[in-house]
């Protein structure tokens, strides 16, 4: 399978969102990540849900949102309001994952858990089965521009071998640090969707940037 590419908004123009979704309706990108942020699960505030709801009378791709919050199992109602087609919750941020990942399902959204960078996939090896998709940080939570942490290529390939030892077809998807250089390391080591922000929003053609990375 090709691998998806997953814009981020948080390296948009802010004061101009609606014309950042647009560019991306028109592109080739598979669906449109979106970063909400608590300043308490991580030491940044993005933003919430009234924008999310404004956002989605615009978009016309599928909404990947990542909940860098704690108790993200409080909000899955509101997740599931804005019309989101995956929920990423931090395996950090979850005490019953379990009950939260089946929350998510229930609510009519795949589920999808998160690692932060020094969280072993391991941890993982109970509740895969449950899961849609796994978000491999690929640097810490909190800003875009950050480079890219170079274990996340072992650690990507570890966890494609463990998806396919247990006959799964969870997806694996990476954020954080990713230009041409690094997409490409990831697309060869297993990741399925590719989120990108800076080299995306940062660029002077964001739609060609898309491209380039879905040319991969
Ligand atoms: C970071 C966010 C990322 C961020 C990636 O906490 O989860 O989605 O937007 O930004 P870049 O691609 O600039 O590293
Ligand atoms: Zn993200």
């Amino acid at each position: 399978m090709k691998h998806k590419i997953a814009p981020s908004l948080l390296a948009a123009d802010f004061l101009n969102l609606q014309r950042a979704v647009e560019i991306v309706n028109k592109s080739e990108a598979d669906w449109l990540h979106l970063d909400v942020m608590d300043g308490v699960f991580v030491p940044n505030i993005s933003f919430g849900f009234s924008v999310l709801n404004a956002l989605k009378e615009v978009c016309l791709k599928p909404m990947d949102v990542h909940l860098m919050i704690v108790e993200p199992q409080r909000f899955i109602s509101q997740v599931a309001d804005v019309g989101a087609y995956m929920m990423n919750v931090h395996y950090e941020a979850c005490t019953h994952l379990h009950r939260t990942v089946a929350a998510i399902k229930e609510a009519g959204m795949k589920a999808g858990v998160t690692l932060n960078p020094h969280t072993p996939i391991s941890l993982l090896e109970d509740i895969i089965q449950d899961v849609d998709m796994v978000l491999l940080m690929s640097v810490n939570p909190g800003f875009g521009g950050q480079p890219f942490i170079m274990h996340t290529i072992d650690k990507t390939v570890r966890l494609k071998e463990m998806i396919r030892n247990k006959g799964l077809d969870t997806m694996i998807e990476i954020d954080g640090g990713l230009n041409m250089e690094t997409a490409k390391q990831m697309v060869d080591a297993g990741a399925d969707i590719l989120v990108a922000g800076s080299f995306v929003f940062k660029s002077a053609d964001p739609t060609k940037a898309i491209h380039d990375l879905k040319m991969l």
